[in-house]
């Protein structure tokens, strides 16, 4: 299995991090990290982007000649995460102005599976457009809102809980967290 992460500039890489810590021994990951992200993660997790090197190989969110720039190369799964509402926008509108949206882009044109999980706190009616506009067209919007019935003790218990979800999309078996009644 081949997925594709991208992680743009918004609050909340550490989902990002957890996610390809437990994907990469499950799927052949490629990484894309936009230069605004490559600043947050420094800022939130005290990390270079270089730590995603290990996890899969790092495109430049600048480089269209990277081969995810065609729809010809073959992925199961696009996630963006977080995804800020610049990157949401620009998908929405089709303006692939970046390898991130250019990814999204082929995912929505060869209706491969296209995850995002926005971040933005309040949603303006242009974000909540957006979202129903690419939620209508397949997309699948995955809103990081944990829920607090595990009664989670730590803030890993609260990652945990959205990137189990994630790994549900996926198809791909975890135990990340507990799931109601279990
Ligand atoms: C520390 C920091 C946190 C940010 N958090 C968010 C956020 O949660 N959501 C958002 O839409 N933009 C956020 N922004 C603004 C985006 O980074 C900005 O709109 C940028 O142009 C996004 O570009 P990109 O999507 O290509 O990474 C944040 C910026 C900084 C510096």
């Amino acid at each position: 299995m081949r997925i594709v992460i991208g992680i743009s500039g918004a609050s909340g890489v550490i989902y990002a991090k957890r996610l390809v810590e437990e994907l990469y021994k499950k799927a052949e990951l490629d990484i894309i990290i936009s230069d605004t992200a490559k600043k947050i993660i420094e800022e939130e997790l005290g990390l270079s982007y270089k730590y995603f090197e290990k996890f899969g190989t790092l495109h430049d969110n600048r480089d269209f000649f990277s081969p995810l720039a065609s729809g010809s190369n073959k992925f199961d799964a696009f996630v963006i995460i977080p995804c800020s509402m610049k990157t949401l926008s620009a998908i929405a509108n089709g303006y692939s102005s970046s390898l991130i949206v250019r990814v999204a882009d082929i995912s929505l044109k060869e209706r491969r599976k296209l995850i995002i999980a926005p971040r933005e706190m309040p949603f303006s009616s242009i974000h909540l457009e957006n979202m129903l506009k690419l939620s209508n067209l397949g997309a699948i919007i995955l809103a990081p809102c944990p829920a607090f019935y595990f009664k989670p003790k730590s803030l890993e218990d609260i990652v945990n809980f959205v990137v189990g979800r994630i790994l549900d999309l996926l198809n791909i078996e975890n135990n990340l967290f507990r799931r109601w009644r279990c």
